[in-house]
């Protein structure tokens, strides 16, 4: 695998101007003058469509800013992290020491948070999560500049285990990838599972991104579970869909997850995937004129439909766009830029959250159920579901 880095050769600000006609004022800028974003995120693999849907969803909420941080124009630096932890210090280290970007945006997987997060801490460069849960990172490694706009790796899977129990699924078999992801929603399901009732017969894995899942399935057939539970994202998840019905499980065990296991995957898992019910902090079916707005607006500047990733890169672009707009664009006045980022609530398409004090969203749960290729809400899985922050010393 190589790593690739790619400089954007066009700009929110080119975006934002090109809507309104206004394409002058970004030329001959200096450097120093425009907002040094960079983003850190899977464009190839099993994560390059959530990478992705996390750039758009930020590029529309600056769009939405005229494609402006404070009044400032943006300059953007990509680096494709494939997913690859063991380059995660290397590609955050390019964002930071030799692209100097003022805020990095990234990543997906919880390997490679820890690469960013490591950089984060020791340059003190704001640095904003879109997705990877690491508990860590909220918890006993918290810090001022890092801010999470996602979830914690056990907040959507805590609400799992009475959905479960509620329809008589008393004993369940849990798989997932072998990775801090995996062990972490494993952690939040345990606990919601066991304390509504549930029994945990067995826990299985395969490495990532390995999606061999034929042996696995097998040995679920023989164990013959109420339920099985998981956590997959992404192309594997699709996988994942596809085998569980070629292999006749979804006619007598029902199929649970965290709600990852069914956003942007829908279209590639045809039938195979109606009937799995998910929680998860979002739903495309949220019928609320915030949502209705955002994915109309997305639809039509991206010509996609926007998933939960797409949400959660919003989102990033949001807070960041509070923050900048408090400090007028001076991102260098950071107990200012902080303190508006740490106070904000955030209105977003999945429903208004605010910043926990360790910097991880505080916010509703949803049950969902795949319905002719839609997630649909059918619940309210927890209310105000916070990460339990533990270590964290901040606030
Ligand atoms: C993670 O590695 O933290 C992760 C990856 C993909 C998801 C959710 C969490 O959909």
């Amino acid at each position: 695998m190589t790593t690739r880095r790619l400089v954007l050769t066009r700009s929110a600000a080119v975006i934002g101007a090109a809507s309104t006609g206004l394409l002058l004022p970004q030329i001959a800028r200096a450097q120093s003058d425009k907002v040094r974003v960079g983003f850190m995120l899977p464009y190839t693999g099993t994560f390059a469509q959530l990478g992705v849907a996390i750039e758009n969803g930020f590029m529309m909420a600056l769009n939405e800013q005229g494609g402006k941080l404070g009044g400032r124009e943006v300059e953007f630096f990509k680096v494709d992290d494939e997913s690859n932890p063991a380059k995660g210090i290397e590609n955050a280290n390019r964002l930071v020491q030799r692209d100097k970007v003022d805020v990095l945006v990234g990543t997906v997987h919880s390997g490679v948070q820890m690469g960013i997060h490591k950089v984060a801490r020791d340059s003190g460069v704001l640095s904003l999560i879109p997705n990877a849960g690491v508990h860590v990172a909220t918890r006993a490694q918290c810090a001022p500049n890092v801010y999470r706009t996602s979830f914690s790796n056990s907040q959507p899977t805590l609400a799992l285990g009475k959905a479960m129990m509620d329809r008589g699924h008393k004993k369940a078999v849990w798989i997932t990838w072998n990775y801090a992801a995996g062990e972490e929603a494993f952690e939040g399901f345990e606990k919601g599972y066991t304390e509504a009732g549930g029994t945990i017969i067995k826990k299985l894995g395969v490495p990532f991104p390995n999606v061999e899942f034929q042996a696995l399935l097998t040995e679920i057939a023989s164990l013959n579970p109420d339920a099985v539970a998981c956590f997959f994202a992404g192309g594997g998840a699709a996988k994942f869909l596809k085998d569980f019905a070629a292999a006749g499980l979804n006619k007598n065990i029902q199929l649970y997850g965290s709600g990852f296991l069914t956003e942007g995957v829908l279209e590639a898992a045809g039938p195979a995937a109606d009937g799995v019910l998910t929680t998860m902090h979002y739903s495309d079916s949220l019928d609320t004129p915030r949502n209705k707005q955002f994915r109309l607006s997305y639809a039509k500047t991206f010509k996609a439909q926007p998933d939960v990733y797409a949400v959660q890169g919003y989102d990033t672009g949001l807070l960041l766009v509070k923050g900048a707009n408090a400090v007028k664009g001076d991102l260098s006045n950071k107990q200012a830029l902080y303190a508006a980022m740490d106070g904000a609530v955030i209105d977003s398409p999945r429903g208004k959250w605010t910043m926990s004090k360790a910097h991880n969203p505080i916010q509703d749960m949803y049950l969902r159920k795949v319905v002719n290729g839609e997630n649909k809400v059918i619940g309210i899985a927890g209310k105000a579901v916070a990460d339990s922050a533990a270590g964290c010393r901040m606030g």
